[in-house]
């Protein structure tokens, strides 16, 4: 029995996977060319960083050697490293990392190498039989140095080299046969020191070249290819591309060379900038008023009162028999699903749930072909929203994707797209992406009750109300003193609850999120009524509560949850419509925002939540706003 035969027999008769360290939410970059490789890796890197990241490295060719750098800890750090070190590289492979599961320490650290140091690889996906295939490996005297399991890749593909007759190609091909999971890998090996091979499964890997094929780029994210326009491809299932200066070979999994079709692709050069502010969250809270703005653009038919979109490929004869609609998302992405939920139901009357991505694929979810499943997502990379899109379609759903990432995974594997058009977003604490995603909802609600219900009264109604939003945000952004000041007051507790009801539910749910991705405060929130059912057993005068009380249709009920508060205690900040004179009476504090329709207040009060978040960080003297800490932009694992 060869080697293989033994792997593959050990992959048929396991029973339970045991991962323990991986990483994920990474950036790959490569270069070949003959511009400064180091120079344009970390350009590279640096255009990544948004994503969120804990370590960084480099490894290249020179001499025919292998040479890398790698530290914990930002780019910047291994820009002094790699000076230090008088590092230069003719090609080049470059990652940041997020680690999940190991320590986010230099070691563990992309690229890795297998122990003679012959090859090295950057990876980012999971290797989900890694512990398996390592112990075999290690039954082999193969000693191993990271906890990671992108170093398994590494090992593997060395430990067969021989075999293969040094033919880097088939040992990747068959190597990766035996890798469950996802993943998109780019390697580099002594013995081939003009080539990058390049492969994908699952996972997006971009190759960029220009036209003559004297520059190729490979990346995670097409973005990092700002500033180099390119004829740009994608690898898919399993397929894996040797590139060197002047030729690019991509082969199926079947081992076919095929002709991949590009894109092209003008990355003019963009540089991001707080533009004054102290964050990038900071100016991405105040953009709203124009993101919003934007997404509603060229979408709008205020003579007929609805909204088209340019990129729903669906016809409206589609579009009226659907009676069933799943929004699958995550995090504050799901925050904006759970609204267009309720609004899609109450406006368009439509059945329509909003599901956790990464628990959706599970359910073995009921699909017809009247459900429409519609995918949101700020980055279009998010693992656990595309899984369950896939799942979707093998049931043979309709995607419609709500994104704003040009040319990501989402786009492509969606039936049909829109844009939010709010340009990118670097804080990695997620704000104008949020409210661009309810805009379009709005609209897209809309759309779906004109085909209904909705006379065109109705519809050109809402759409004057909507059309208030940008001006309303303006007034509430006035308000950042008031609320900075407010914020400093309640910067001295250590928990918070968040509570509303019907549409304030979801301020809520987003507000609390805010505030624990970038004060590392503990924030719980609940539908104000259901406090008295458990949670209310924890109300004392430390536990201060946050209410969202501007919806008109339960406002009286939130003030009855209030009293129940007050009386047992709890310091209370209400954020309430302009006209709500009765919460003086009961409130601590109180942020008054400016009057708008039910289904319309989350948008105001999304602006409070978001600035008293950055108002508390600040004040607590957290410096890492844009990046906190655990978190990525693009959460690219299960
Ligand atoms: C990560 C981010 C969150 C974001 C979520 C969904 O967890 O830290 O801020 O809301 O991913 O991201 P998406 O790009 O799919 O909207």
């Amino acid at each position: 029995m060869s080697n293989f035969d033994k792997i593959n027999l050990i992959l048929k008769l396991e029973k339970k996977e045991e991962i323990l360290y991986h990483n994920a939410m990474c950036g790959i970059f490569g270069y070949i060319g003959e511009k400064n490789t180091l120079q344009i890796c970390l350009k590279g890197l640096k255009q990544l960083e948004y994503r969120g990241y804990d370590s960084a490295g480099i490894a290249g060719i020179k001499n025919n050697n292998l040479i890398f750098c790698k530290t914990s800890g930002k780019i910047f750090a291994l820009e002094k490293k790699i000076e230090k070190q008088n590092l230069e590289l003719d090609i080049a492979i470059a990652h940041t990392r997020w680690a999940t599961h190991g320590k986010p320490d230099e070691k563990n650290a992309h690229p890795h190498f297998d122990t003679h140091l012959s090859l090295g690889v950057v990876h980012n996906g999971i290797i989900e039989n890694y512990a398996i295939l390592k112990d075999f490996l290690k039954n082999k005297n193969i000693k191993f140095s990271t906890e990671t399991d992108t170093e398994v890749i590494a090992q593997l593909i060395s430990y067969n080299y021989e075999k293969y007759k040094n033919n880097l190609y088939l040992t990747v091909h068959e190597s990766l046969k035996l890798l469950k999971g996802s993943f998109a890998i780019a390697l580099i090996h002594k013995d081939h020191p003009n080539i990058i091979l390049a492969a994908a499964r699952e996972s997006p890997l971009a190759i960029g070249f220009i036209d003559n094929k004297n520059e190729i780029l490979i990346s995670s994210d097409p973005n990092a290819f700002i500033g180099h326009n390119l004829n740009v491809f994608y690898l898919r299932n399993d397929e894996i591309a040797l590139l060197s200066k002047k030729s690019i070979k991509t082969y199926t999994n079947q081992k076919k060379l095929i002709e991949k079709k590009t894109s092209l692709l003008e990355g003019k050069n963009q540089t991001f900038s707080k533009e004054g502010f102290d964050h990038f969250l900071l100016k991405e809270i105040f953009e709203q008023p124009i993101t919003i703005q934007k997404a509603m653009l060229g979408n709008i038919s205020e003579d007929f009162g609805t909204a088209y979109f340019e990129g729903l490929k669906f016809s409206s004869t589609e579009l009226m028999a659907i009676k069933h609609i799943i929004i699958i998302a995550c995090g504050t992405s799901w925050h904006a699903a759970y609204i267009g939920a309720s609004l899609l139901e109450d406006k368009a009357r439509i059945l329509t749930t909003a599901e956790i991505a990464s628990e959706f694929r599970f359910k073995n979810p009921i699909i017809s072909e009247e459900t429409l499943i519609i995918a949101i997502s700020q980055s279009g990379e998010t693992a656990d929203t595309l899984s369950a899109v896939k799942e979707a379609k093998a049931k043979g759903a309709k995607i419609l994707g709500i994104c704003n990432v040009k040319n990501s995974t989402l786009t492509r594997e969606a039936h049909s797209c829109i844009y939010l058009n709010a340009g990118p977003e670097i804080s990695v604490c997620s704000s104008k992406a949020f409210t661009s995603q309810i805009t379009i909802l709005s609209l897209f609600t809309l759309l779906m009750a004109r085909l209904r219900h909705f006379t065109k009264e109705d519809g050109q109604k809402f759409l004057s109300e909507l059309k208030k939003i940008p001006k309303i945000i303006n007034q509430v952004l006035e308000k950042q003193k008031e609320i900075k000041k407010i914020s400093i007051k309640y910067s001295k507790y250590k928990n918070f609850f968040f509570i509303g009801r019907k549409y304030m539910y979801a301020s809520c749910l987003e507000a609390a999120l805010k505030l624990k991705e970038i004060s590392y405060l503990n924030a719980t929130s609940y539908p104000a009524g259901e406090l008295k059912h458990g949670p209310i057993a924890l109300i004392n005068k430390n536990l201060p509560v946050i209410a969202f009380c501007s919806n008109k249709q339960t406002y009286d009920k939130t003030l009855n949850n209030l009293m129940e508060l007050k009386a047992r205690e709890a310091p209370i900040l209400a954020i309430a419509p302009n006209n709500a004179k009765e919460i003086l009476q009961i409130a601590d504090d109180i942020i008054f925002i400016p009057n708008t329709i039910d289904e319309l207040a989350i948008f105001p009060t999304t602006i409070v939540g978001q600035l008293f978040a950055y108002n508390i960080a600040k004040a607590i003297g957290i410096k890492d706003i844009d990046q906190p800490r655990n978190l990525a932009k693009s959460v690219t694992v299960e």
